[in-house]
């Protein structure tokens, strides 16, 4: 197991000190080295998404460092915190046993000493791994271009995520400009996203209820009717948000993909941002666009792309779609008009039993971090006889492909 750590050192010199020696050593990559004591949202928000198993904290300012000490305690269970110092004190010592960090590395480092501490890390680690009681399964869902089915795969794959046991999700419309999801599941309730937003700041469980609609174990958010130029603070949208993750096993939002302020926002917090195209040149190009300017703005790795709307009659194949974007495919769906319009029509989810609502909820598996159940070995060879009247073009649906997650 390789460590995944992050380094928080405001003594620059010290802190390339220790990263040099950390590298030496091997079998640890620093994911994030911060030159800065971080605001309290971004460090939260950075061990989420980032999910290090340990964090090299300089001691420059003591009163910030012990501040972050008990964010990161109160927040997480299993985080290892290693304190690192220019030289040895004894009176920090004892504060920091007090406050529960046992690892203190002061400076000159003995290699020595650095390898016992990551020995004792990784021990510790793989005995309590990093939890915490807020999800961190956020997921953005961007269309490469209007049009792409990310609202179609959204909305389904939040319905097939609230079907599993203990899967309760909540579904977010940040489209504000369309209002898709309100009339996809013919949803009664006025109260919108921007209600909820203007209360997110002191949101509370007697609130809650009255501004989600729910769908059995899946609550929604709703954009309400189209309005021009509606704004939303990033801080209420990380306060819905933080509040959501407290509640619900996994968040999924539906973008506009208009790369509004809030929307960047949103993708911050994401663990996974998918970025669903179709075959079509032009869909796959503005998919390549938003990557080169999500890595851009550092949220490259958090990247995957659905390819929606895949049929056997495409021009490309899967590798020339995957060269053009520059990513592998994590998952396609096939084209399914008339699986789509008839949910539609009936306000209701796609139906499981078609080759587009199997793959929709094996990404809701996905999204939780489930394994597929295994199928019953005699379902398992009709399925397989079925399989082989697919081959032989009894099939409507187009063969679908999955790739592994995106390169
Ligand atoms: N897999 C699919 N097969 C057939 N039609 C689809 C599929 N996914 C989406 N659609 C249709 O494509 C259109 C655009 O879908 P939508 O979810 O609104 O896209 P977006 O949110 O990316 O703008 C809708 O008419 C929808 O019914
Ligand atoms: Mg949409």
């Amino acid at each position: 197991m390789v460590l995944r750590c992050i380094v928080i050192g405001p003594e620059r010199e010290l802190a390339d000190y220790l990263t040099g020696a950390l590298q030496e050593l091997g079998g640890i990559a620093v994911v994030k080295d911060l030159p800065q004591y971080p605001h309290e949202y971004e460090l939260l928000r950075m061990v989420r998404t980032m999910a290090p198993q340990v964090v090299f904290l300089g001691l420059q300012d003591l009163e910030r460092s012990f501040e972050i000490v008990r964010l990161l305690q109160g927040e997480f269970t299993g985080l290892q915190i290693v304190a690192f110092h220019d030289a040895l004190d004894s009176s920090i010592l004892m504060k920091l046993m007090q406050i529960g960090i046992r690892e203190y590395l002061p400076s000159p480092f003995e290699m020595k000493e650095v390898a016992e501490i990551l020995i004792r890390v990784r021990d510790a680690a793989e005995k309590s791994p990093m939890a915490s009681a807020q999800t961190n399964l956020v997921y953005s869902f961007l269309p490469s271009k209007p049009g792409s089915g990310t609202t179609t795969l959204t909305v389904n794959t939040a319905i097939a995520m609230a079907r599993q046991p203990e899967g309760n999700c909540l579904l977010l419309d940040l489209d504000l400009n369309s209002g898709l999801v309100r009339f996809l599941l013919k949803l009664e309730n006025d109260r919108t996203i921007l209600d909820a937003a203007e209360h997110a700041a002191n949101m509370d469980e007697a609130l809650w209820p009255n501004l989600v609609s729910s769908r059995g174990r899946m609550d929604v958010l709703h954009a309400g009717r189209i309005q021009a130029g509606v704004r939303l603070a990033d801080t209420a949208i990380r306060d819905l948000i933080d509040y959501a993750r407290k509640n619900y096993k996994a968040i999924c939002v539906d973008l506009s993909g208009n790369m509004e302020k809030y929307a960047i926002e949103v993708m911050k917090e994401s663990k996974k941002i998918f970025v669903v195209c179709t075959p079509e040149i032009p869909s796959l190009h503005l998919a390549r666009e938003k990557f080169h300017y999500l890595k851009a703005i550092d949220l490259g790795d958090r990247v995957n792309f659905l390819l929606n709307r895949q049929s056997k009659t495409d021009l490309l194949q899967l590798s020339e779609i995957e060269n053009l974007l520059g990513a592998k495919v994590m998952m396609s769906f096939p084209n399914d008009y008339r699986g789509v319009n008839q949910a539609m029509a009936e306000g209701k989810e796609i139906s499981a039993s078609t080759e587009l609502g199997k793959q929709i909820n094996k990404l809701g598996y996905a999204l939780l971090e489930r394994s597929m159940p295994e199928l019953p070995k005699q379902a398992k060879q009709e399925a397989k006889g079925l399989s082989g009247l697919f081959k032989f073009g009894v099939g409507r649906l187009a063969a679908i492909s999955d790739g592994e997650s995106k390169g």
